[in-house]
């Protein structure tokens, strides 16, 4: 009659076991290296610094809107970054806005941007299709964003120019017109999200 008998050979001492796990470490150095990590988890506070340094030029320059610090940590919770070895190499705030005048579930697309040092190299475009899903996930019907200076990359990437954003009456609800500065001459751009 045969026998099937345990195998008295530990499983962590199989060679295969061991060579598995190695493969496995290795493919997850690899990875890490090549892909930055993505996230949308809420931001602590920690992070706050690393956004300074990122966008205060950005807003001495006259690209992105100023704001305080205490108005950076409110957004903390809306902030999706891009980060490696905690180095925070892109950042986007991403906020629901509401229904338009035509139903459409609306968010807004601000504080775009990639670390000096880490542009052209497709940053920009993993910030971009991370969020585009995200919103998807979340019932976003389309995105928006108001832009001085950079509209040119995001109508590369299916965004429409739609005029002033102050005077975007049918897209932009009143509360969030109001705290728009006309001065600024900001122009408002929408992508449609499939
Ligand atoms: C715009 C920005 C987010 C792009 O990020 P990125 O990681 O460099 O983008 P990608 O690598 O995905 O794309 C790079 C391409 O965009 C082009 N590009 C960069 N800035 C651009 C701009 N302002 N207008 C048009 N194209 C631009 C580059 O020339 C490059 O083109 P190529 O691929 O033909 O060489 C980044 O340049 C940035 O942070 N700019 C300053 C902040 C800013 O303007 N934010 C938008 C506020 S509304």
């Amino acid at each position: 009659m045969g026998r099937v008998t345990a195998c008295e050979v530990p499983v962590t001492s199989c060679p295969l076991t061991y060579l598995f796990a190695f493969l496995t470490m290795i493919i997850l150095i690899i990875l890490t290296i090549l892909f930055p990590y993505l996230s949308s988890k809420q931001k602590s506070f920690q992070d706050l610094e690393g956004l300074i340094e990122l966008v205060r030029p950005l807003e001495a320059a006259g690209i992105l809107v100023a704001r305080s610090r205490d108005q950076l940590l409110s957004e903390l919770p809306y902030i999706t970054v891009l980060e490696r070895e905690s180095k925070i190499l892109a950042c986007a705030t991403m906020r629901n806005l509401g229904a338009d005048a035509a139903g459409k579930e609306v968010a807004e697309l601000a504080a775009f941007a990639v670390h000096p040092g880490y542009r052209g190299g497709g940053k920009g475009d993993s910030l971009l299709e991370f969020l585009e899903r995200d919103a998807v996930s979340k019932g976003v019907e389309s995105l928006v964003l108001l832009t001085t200076r950079t509209a040119d990359w995001f109508q590369q990437r299916g965004f429409s120019p739609a005029g002033p954003a102050h005077e975007a009456v049918e897209i932009l609800p009143e509360q969030r017109r109001l705290r728009i500065d006309p001065a600024r001459n900001s122009q408002l751009y929408v992508k449609l999200l499939k």
